[in-house]
């Protein structure tokens, strides 16, 4: 047991965490892409851009989130909004289980918290659907909360970086990224921080041929050292369900 809470420090231990935030920080003031929710850190706005990314890619959401955002600028317009009319500006991004959480959990925060969304990990977790990417998301950007926001993107940015061939499709894996991420993440700046291997993820370390002669952390990447980055990261497809132990439950 204990073995497997310290697993992250092998991977740690002799990483240049300094200068790897002090690279990762000053490309992103630089490079990041001028997105409508980083007009502002208003918890609302990050929190519903969140939301819209989960299964969306950004080009989509854009458009959807500036509409969204003039019909509901505040949690008190979405929370007093009808769910029809909230569906109605979530149409054509599909996956309307989220709008309906996201409204009700709104709704809560603006019973529960007057209006506020919590900067707390033990409340914002309590809300509909809001998991632990979203949560530390929220925080981290919003609050500058030194939290982990573990999504796909960062999951591959670190397993090239630490040489991390664990299976990223188990829920062991996310906690082991976010292990790392509290050890090396940037505390005078957990919000850029995080959005920084994000965006890292969407513009440079790529799934296939990542554009390392133009990474701004290439020096700390250990899968490139090796030449495996291509090969990573490792994800074993979900157990196929046998067609007869489905039958059985008819
Ligand atoms: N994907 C998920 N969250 C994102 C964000 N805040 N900015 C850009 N891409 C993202």
């Amino acid at each position: 047991m204990a073995k497997q809470q310290e697993q992250h420090k092998q991977y740690t231990a002799a990483f240049a965490v300094q200068e790897f935030q002090n690279q990762l920080l000053y490309w992103f003031e630089r490079q990041q892409r001028d997105l409508p929710w980083r007009q502002n850190r208003d918890a609302y706005r990050v929190w519903v851009s969140e939301i819209m990314l989960q299964q969306t890619r950004v080009d989509t959401v854009i458009p959807f989130y500036e509409r969204f955002m003039e019909r509901f600028p505040t949690i008190s317009h979405l929370a007093e909004a009808d769910i029809e009319e909230v569906y109605k500006y979530w149409e054509g991004l599909g996956y309307y289980s989220r709008a309906r959480n996201l409204h009700s959990a709104v709704k809560e925060v603006q019973e529960n918290y007057s209006g506020t969304v919590p900067d707390t990990p033990e409340e914002i977790h309590k809300l509909k659907g809001v998991g632990p990417y979203t949560a530390g998301a929220i925080l981290s950007i919003a609050y500058g909360v030194p939290e982990p926001a573990v999504d796909g993107n960062v999951m591959r940015v670190l397993s090239r970086i630490f040489l991390i061939e664990e299976d990223i499709m188990k829920v062991k894996t996310r906690k082991l990224f976010e292990d790392i991420i509290r050890d090396i993440i940037a505390r005078q700046n957990p919000s850029f921080f995080n959005q920084a291997l994000m965006e890292l993820g969407a513009l440079i370390c790529i799934p296939r041929s990542p554009r390392c002669a133009v990474c701004p952390v290439a020096a700390h990447c250990r899968a490139r050292q090796e030449g495996v980055q291509e090969s990573l990261p490792v994800k074993k497809k979900a157990k196929q369900v046998r067609v007869q132990e489905m039958a059985v439950a008819s």
